[in-house]
């Protein structure tokens, strides 16, 4: 009995180290060449995993959708993806690790700016691409030619809500309260008091809270005494869900402005019915009817449950943009994929069509969404044109949107955007 039983055991061990040997042959073919790595990292267990999460989703929707077309130079993308908890320290680590031992060919990360600000320098240092979908700050393409967008960054979206502020909410005063460890939260406050000043407006109180603190009633209440037409609140979702709250709570009704940042299914559990008579600047409207738009809108939800927000659009629209640039780079050579990459132009996403600058920027228009706690949804307001772009051929955009385009300026790297701005604006007239 026992010599049976010894020689299951040798038997089954022999068997097992044997499948082990094969595990391990297996994942070494798989990473010497049968598919592209790309890193993915976020925050998908922190104060902002809603971010992560969306982000996570927007990019295995995109990669699912380019591997069952045959992926890309004849190989499927492999995604190897990390948690950095949302901490900066933690991003700079599970990037080291993503591009020195998976070795992936390119990063798609982070949202948070301050984030993308931690890890870009490794990316840059060790010359593999990184694309951050959705982060913001000007800084962070400025660490060097290896870290891209696919998004606007915040002078534009600052501006956009101080000009909605200023023209269609006709205030002449504000207060910001703002996050004093995010490089987004003290870029945006820079970016909304120049061009609300410029507008004739007048910033009466900037005031600063932290993402650990439980209570901002003091801030607020100091905002409160000073009357203010409208309150700036350029954070995340994690805090202004309850600063809304709170500055309800102790009477404030003027209207509540944000930015991106605001982006989360989060923030309605948080804020509640405090949201009402709020309004933000974001990348991109579920409820915009191009078919392109809606079609993805459907796909997501499909996989996912729930509407895609912005997060998750811009994440599709950066895997999709590196995977042209694959094509186009005809391999994973790290300087041809960089040059790819950075000659970007007339890529039709799902958040408009991208275009990157010199600087690496996407060039794209922003929308004003405003709040409707009722139906725990963003509504489409209008859509605010970049500088030098125009809105459309067609008047009626051009009619509807705050814009300061030029219209002689037509391009075609405008066109399909426009078109589905156009649509947009439409929708809003409805
Ligand atoms: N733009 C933000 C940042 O740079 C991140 C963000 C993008 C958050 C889109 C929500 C939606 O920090």
């Amino acid at each position: 009995m026992t010599r049976i039983f010894l020689a299951i055991c040798v038997v089954s061990s022999f068997l097992f180290s044997l499948a082990c040997v094969q595990k391990g042959a297996n994942s070494t073919t798989t990473s010497s060449g049968d598919t592209i790595k790309v890193g993915v990292y976020g925050d998908l267990t922190g104060q902002t995993s809603s971010f992560g999460q969306s982000t996570k989703n927007g990019i295995q929707l995109a990669v699912d959708e380019i591997n069952a077309a045959g992926g890309v130079n004849g190989k499927k993308i492999e995604l190897v993806v990390e948690d950095d908890q949302g901490r900066p320290e933690q991003a700079k680590t599970v990037v080291s690790k993503l591009v020195n031992q998976d070795k992936v060919v390119a990063v798609l990360g982070e949202v948070a700016s301050t984030n993308s600000l931690a890890a870009a320098p490794v990316a840059q240092e060790a010359k593999v691409p990184m694309i951050s979908p959705s982060s913001t700050n000007p800084k962070v393409t400025e660490v060097g030619d290896y870290i891209s967008r696919v998004c606007f960054i915040d002078p534009f979206q600052g501006s956009t809500m101080a000009k909605f502020a200023a023209t269609t909410l006709k205030a002449k005063t504000a207060a910001i309260l703002g996050d004093v460890n995010s490089d987004y939260s003290k870029g945006l406050t820079q970016f909304f008091e120049e061009e609300f000043t410029k507008q004739g407006g007048k910033v009466l109180a900037k005031e600063a809270y932290t993402q650990s603190d439980p209570d901002f009633k003091g801030q607020l209440t100091k905002i409160r005494d000073l009357k203010p037409d409208v309150l700036y609140i350029p954070g995340y979702y994690g805090q202004v869900g309850i600063i809304a709250k709170q500055a309800r709570e102790l009477g404030m009704e003027m209207p509540l402005l944000g930015g991106d940042g605001w982006d989360s299914p989060e923030l309605w559990k948080l804020g509640g019915d405090s949201l009402k008579n709020s309004y933000i600047s974001n990348h991109y409207s579920a409820d915009n009817p191009a078919p392109e738009i809606q079609n993805f809108v459907k796909n997501y939800k499909a996989k996912f449950n729930v509407v895609p927000d912005s997060l998750a659009a811009l994440a599709y629209d950066a895997a999709k943009v590196l995977a042209d640039a694959l094509k186009r780079a005809g391999g994973t050579d790290s300087v041809k994929l960089k040059d790819a990459i950075n000659s970007t132009k007339n890529f039709a996403g799902v958040t408009g069509t991208i275009t990157l600058d010199d600087k690496r920027n996407a060039v794209k228009p922003a929308v004003v969404l405003s709040l409707d706690p009722a139906g725990s949804k963003f509504t489409f307001k209008e859509t605010i044109y970049p500088e030098g772009m125009t809105p459309a051929t067609n008047t009626a955009t051009a009619a509807n949107s705050n814009t300061t385009a030029n219209a002689a300026n037509t391009t075609a790297n405008t066109a399909s955007n426009s078109a589905a701005n156009s649509t947009n604006t439409a929708n809003a007239t409805k």
